[in-house]
């Protein structure tokens, strides 16, 4: 695992210098994506590098990691309107290669079938996670075990107030989620993974200086090849 400590600004500037990098080299490269405040930063730095000209996403393909249960892709909260509003709106990512866990069809077809599409679309090339304050990825809460595919879960109580802050109030934030199973997250060929602030400074220990177990969903990164890890100070105190 590579871990860099540098500020959020430079984090952004040289995670999105990945993207350059994989999508010069691969233009049909296959991203999976996340939400939350952590990758603002990069998305920022993506679409200026698209707006310079430097980086096309025309012929890539993007599934996102999870979506809350019960929004429609119109609620202002769903992770598909986050990332029209932060990404997809702004950039050449074709509709049709876009993917998001829908939030209103999570039967079991649904569920299998986003990780069948992402085989059939050859499997993730870089998956770009953020970090949860109890060390969730996507929203693979702690007790998750390590050998799910897509699925849905029940959110915890912590990960519902973290969120809350969004929503009008914590009665609003949805209860549950589809996500991303670990077992997918792993078998992305390269992982990204970033973290700011003090509130990630125990997910941050626990994950990378702690045991693997599935107490602590983002451990499991420690088994992967190809992980690179951004943190700002903050985030790194405890290491
Ligand atoms: C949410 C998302 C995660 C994200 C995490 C951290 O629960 N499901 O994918 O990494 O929160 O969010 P933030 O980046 O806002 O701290």
């Amino acid at each position: 695992m590579k871990l860099i400590v540098t500020d959020a600004l430079s984090a952004a500037a040289q995670a999105a210098e990945l993207y350059e990098e994989l999508l010069s080299r691969k233009p049909n490269a296959v991203l999976g994506l996340a939400t939350g405040s952590t990758p603002l930063g990069l998305y920022a730095r993506l679409r200026a590098l698209y707006e310079a000209g430097r980086i096309s996403f025309r012929d890539a393909t993007s599934f996102n990691l999870d979506e809350y249960v019960g929004l429609p892709p119109t609620h202002d909260q769903s992770y598909r309107y986050f990332m029209e509003h932060n990404l997809f709106s702004h950039i050449d990512l074709p509709h049709e290669r876009i993917s998001v866990p829908s939030g209103l069809d999570t039967s079991a077809d649904a569920l299998a079938g986003y990780d069948a599409a992402i085989e059939a679309a050859g499997g993730i090339d870089l998956q770009l996670l953020g970090l949860g304050g109890n060390g969730h990825i996507g929203f693979n809460e702690p007790g998750t075990p390590f050998e799910l595919g897509t699925h849905v879960v029940e959110l915890t109580e912590r990960t519902r107030r973290d969120n809350a802050r969004f929503f009008t109030s914590i009665d609003e934030v949805p209860t549950h989620a589809a996500t991303m199973g670990v077992k997918t997250v792993m078998h992305a060929r390269a992982i990204l993974l970033l973290a700011f602030g003090p509130a990630k400074a125990e997910a941050v220990r626990a994950s990378f200086a702690g045991p693997v177990t599935p107490e602590v969903p983002a451990s499991v990164l420690q088994l992967h090849p190809n992980v690179t890890v951004f943190c700002d100070e903050e985030a790194a105190k405890l290491l």
